[in-house]
This record gives C-alpha cells, sequence and structure tokens, in this order.
C-alpha cells in the first residue's frame, strides 16, 4: 500500500466516526427537536445524513487512489473496459479512432567516434599514413591530383565548390563533389548509394579513367613502394611493409573515419545550449520536423542513409513532378533518379547542390524538396475520386517565410571551424579551371 492511501485510511477512518458521532449528537440534541421528530424520525435523519457523508469520504479515497499511481491505476482502468484502449489499425483502413500520440521526433547529436569495420580497425600511425595518401597526388596517372583536390577539407569544407567535379586532364565529371566530412557515418556512399563501405568507395577514385585515372592497383602499389617513407609508414600501420592496394584504401578510410565536425550551433543547442540557435532557426528546426523533412533527412547525421539507424537508404529523387524537373534537369534519361538520401550537415558550406549540382540557392533547394519530395506544389486538398474522400494532406507550397526559416536551420548545421575556414578562403574554387 501506498503512503497516500495509508494516510487517507489514518486521518479518514477516525474523521468518519467523529463525523458520524457528530451528526447522531445534531440530529438528537438540535435538529429532531427543532422539527418536532420522533424516534423514528430521527434515526431516519441521522441516516440520510450519514449515507451523504459515507458518500462524500469515499469520493475523496477514489481521488487519493487515483492521484498516488495514476498510470497503474488507468492501466487497470483500460483493462477492465472503462476507457477504450487505443485501437490498432485493422487493415481494412479504417481510422484509429484514438490515434495513438506520435512519437516525438528525438533530436541527436553526433557521437565523438565513428564506427569502424572489424577487418579495418583503426591506430594512429594508419591515420597518419591515411592523411599523408589523401594528398598524395602520385596516386594520380598524371601526378596532378590528389583525393584533397577534389575534397579540400579546409576551404571548401570538405567539396570543392563546383557544380560537378574537375577530373585529370581537366576532364568534367556528371555529379558533384559530396563533402568527405561525416561520410563515416553513413551506411552507403555516393550519390546513387552504389559503395557499401568507406574502403568501397576509397578504391573508385584513384582507378577512375576521369577522376585520378591511375592505370591500375598494382601501378600505385608500385609508385608508393618506391619511396622508402611510405614502406617505413605502411610497417608502423599495419605491422610489415607490405604496400599492397587494399592497405591503401584501408588506411584512406582509417583517416576519413576522424573526419568528425560536431561543433554547430545544432549540436549545441541539443547539449542544451538555449543560446545556441538565433529564433529564426529555432522556427526552421520546428518546420523541418513539422512539414516532414525529417522523414528522409532524420538522425543525428540528418540521413537515412546513416549507420546511426539509418532504415530507407535510397529514395525516388524527384519523387513527384514539378516544374523544377526540367529548369534543373532532375530527370535521369526522362524518369526520376534513385538516390541516397544525402546528410544535411555542412550543407550550407557546399554548395552548389543536389546530384547534378544544377542549382547554387539553398533556398532553391529547399523549395525543390518540399515541392518534389513532400508534394508541397499545389493544391491543398485533392479528391480522391477512387474511394471519394478528401485527401487533406497539406499540399499547399512553402510560403517565402517558412523557406527562410528551414534555411536558417540549415545553417545551423555548419561547423563552426569549417565555417570559418570557407569564410577566410572566400569560397574560391580550390584549383582554377
Ligand atoms: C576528380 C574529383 C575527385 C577526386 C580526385 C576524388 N573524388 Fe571523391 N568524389 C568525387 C565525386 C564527384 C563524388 C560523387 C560521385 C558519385 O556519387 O557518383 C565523390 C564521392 C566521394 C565520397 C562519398 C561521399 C558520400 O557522402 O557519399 C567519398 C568518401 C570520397 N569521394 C572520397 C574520396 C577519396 C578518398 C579520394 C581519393 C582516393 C577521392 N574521393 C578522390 C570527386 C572526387
Ligand atoms: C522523401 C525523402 C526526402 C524528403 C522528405 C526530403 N528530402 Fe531532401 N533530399 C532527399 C534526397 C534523395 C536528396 C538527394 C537529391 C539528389 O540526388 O540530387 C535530397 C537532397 C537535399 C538537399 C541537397 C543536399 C546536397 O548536398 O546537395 C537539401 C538541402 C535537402 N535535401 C533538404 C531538405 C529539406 C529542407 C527537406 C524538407 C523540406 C527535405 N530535404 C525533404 C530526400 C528527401
Amino acid at each position: 500500500m501506498n503512503s497516500g492511501i495509508a494516510d487517507f485510511l489514518g486521518i479518514g477512518i477516525p474523521a468518519v466516526v467523529a463525523g458520524m458521532l457528530l451528526l447522531g449528537l445534531m440530529v438528537q440534541r438540535e435538529l429532531g427537536p427543532f422539527a418536532g421528530l420522533g424516534p423514528g424520525g430521527k434515526w431516519l435523519l441521522s441516516g440520510a445524513l450519514g449515507m451523504g457523508l459515507l458518500a462524500f469520504v469515499l469520493k475523496i479515497g477514489v481521488a487519493v487512489a487515483l492521484s498516488s499511481h495514476p498510470e497503474s491505476t488507468v492501466d487497470r482502468l483500460t483493462r477492465n473496459g472503462l476507457v477504450p484502449p487505443a485501437m490498432p489499425d485493422d487493415g481494412r483502413g479504417f481510422a484509429n479512432p484514438m490515434p495513438p500520440r506520435p512519437r516525438q521526433y528525438v533530436w541527436e547529436t553526433l557521437p565523438g567516434q565513428a564506427p569502424e569495420p572489424a577487418d579495418n580497425p583503426s591506430n594512429p600511425a594508419k591515420v597518419a599514413l591515411g592523411r599523408r595518401l589523401f594528398e598524395e597526388r602520385r596516386l594520380s596517372g598524371d601526378g596532378t591530383l590528389s583525393c584533397a583536390s577534389c575534397h579540400d577539407l579546409d576551404a571548401q569544407a570538405g567539396g570543392d565548390g563546383r557544380p560537378t567535379a574537375l577530373g585529370i586532364a581537366g576532364q568534367t565529371g556528371p555529379r558533384n563533389v559530396p563533402t568527405v566530412w561525416n561520410a563515416a557515418f553513413q551506411a552507403v556512399l555516393f550519390w546513387d548509394g552504389r559503395a557499401p563501405s568507406l574502403e568501397a568507395q576509397a578504391r573508385g577514385p584513384i582507378l577512375n579513367p576521369i577522376e585520378m585515372g591511375l592505370a591500375s592497383p598494382a601501378e600505385a602499389e608500385r609508385r608508393l613502394a618506391a619511396d622508402p617513407t611510405y614502406r617505413a609508414q605502411f610497417a608502423q600501420a599495419f605491422g610489415d611493409e607490405t604496400i599492397a592496394f587494399e592497405r591503401i584504401v584501408q588506411a584512406i578510410a582509417a583517416f576519413e573515419r576522424t573526419l568528425i565536425a560536431a561543433d554547430t550551433p545544432y549540436d549545441r543547442f541539443v547539449r542544451g545550449d538555449a543560446g545556441a540557435l538565433t529564433p529564426a532557426q529555432r522556427r526552421g528546426m520546428a518546420l523541418f520536423e513539422s512539414v516532414g523533412c525529417v522523414l528522409c533527412h532524420r538522425g543525428p547525421n540528418f540521413s537515412d542513409a546513416s549507420l546511426l539507424g539509418g532504415e530507407d537508404a535510397l529514395r525516388y529523387f524527384p519523387a513527384t513532378p514539378t516544374r523544377y524537373d526540367s529548369k534543373y534537369p532532375l530527370l535521369v534519361d526522362g524518369k526520376p533518379g534513385v538516390w541516397r538520401v544525402p546528410s544535411l550537415r555542412n550543407v550550407a558550406l557546399t554548395g552548389p547542390w543536389l546530384h547534378n549540382g544544377s542549382v547554387d540557392r539553398l533556398d532553391e533547394v529547399v523549395r525543390i524538396m518540399a515541392g518534389a519530395q513532400l508534394g508541397r506544389s499545389g493544391e491543398l486538398m485533392t479528391w480522391l475520386d477512387a474511394d471519394r474522400s478528401l485527401d487533406r494532406i497539406d499540399r499547399s507550397p512553402l510560403g517565402e517565410a517558412q523557406v527562410a526559416d528551414l534555411v536558417a536551420f540549415l545553417e545551423a548545421l555548419s561547423s563552426d571551424r569549417l565555417r570559418a575556414k570557407a569564410a577566410a578562403s572566400a569560397r574560391r574554387p580550390s584549383r582554377p579551371s
């Protein structure tokens, strides 16, 4: 028995007894004679007033019991059928009469360490070697490009600031360069998600004829093995001097797993610094959840393609037709493509945007997303002829103030350090065209 009920009984029972006695006395001595009642009448009046007192005390008793343990009481009431429980959907599409409150979206910060695969455990020597390899131009066919040529870690927040990549011998690639910052938290890599790990990803650009254009894995091994300082570094990182292509990509991946940037106003806000976001950014954060951006850009890395609890890595884009499809050629061979949901961390620093780098304003990207991915490009309601019902999902386009607030929130996802470095280099392309 809990203390509320014990208190109630301890005080309540004596109080009821005392109250009954008092009532009896009042009826016998005062009310009875005053109303001229006989002995029978006096007993009847005592009984009636006594019942009233008892009912009142019982009511207080119930209130005390309910307030002492609300959950279990309500739970018991529900099980006994006094309150209808929230009904599960019966699969025939009948609406739930008492829909359970949707689980609140939980905002999270990035962990300080990225998960690593069992077959490539990190160590400081491997990371140092990976950092050197990331900047190694000898890994490109003509010795002009390194990973860092396209993924400028400082001046361009891990991208290159161009619409699409500029590869070896001035060749332009078809896709925009995504940032490598926080890429270690993504479960699949590349715009179309075709690489399952950083190791798998790193094999691509070195041998890609329009990126670094190296002839073969053996050529990479041969070039590095000619340098004794590399042989020493491989020995420190892997235990022996063997310079194998697989080890090259493992070291690069280990280095990339250290490229974590969680020093954003958003992360500070979520850790409890209420002043870290401006009012516009806080409004944008609420909109980001309420209009449904979190359906795809969810979790601490703002991507459903994340290793941190992501579920549906790939989505159609554009999911519904809009006037933007032709304005920024968004269709691949006339059809929507299947793309990985990108992280939105540092997105304000890594324009131009989208897989083809066709949009150079972040507010325009937000309008495109709202229209193409959330259907917010037209009618507020649609008549569904098949089941003669109104689809009342809000499909009105976002207002300009809402777009501005969403952009403000996206800016709160920029690392302080990377923003400062990008500003210092005045956002010039890292290499002349
Ligand atoms: C010529 C420019 C260029 C060079 C050099 C280059 N990359 Fe990339 N990188 C790109 C482009 C473009 C993409 C996106 C390609 C795609 O999605 O099809 C990309 C994608 C990536 C990604 C995936 C990021 C994500 O979120 O999906 C990683 C990681 C990456 N590159 C690392 C590297 C490493 C490591 C090297 C050096 C071995 C390298 N890149 C060299 C242009 C380049
Ligand atoms: C249905 C899933 C989905 C929803 C909902 C969604 N997005 Fe996206 N978002 C994507 C995909 C997929 C891409 C990659 C598009 C591409 O390949 O060009 C993307 C790309 C972006 C980009 C560009 C990233 C870059 O690096 O170029 C931004 C910014 C963005 N989304 C913001 C938003 C905002 C803001 C909302 C809410 C208004 C939103 N998204 C809603 C799936 C979604």
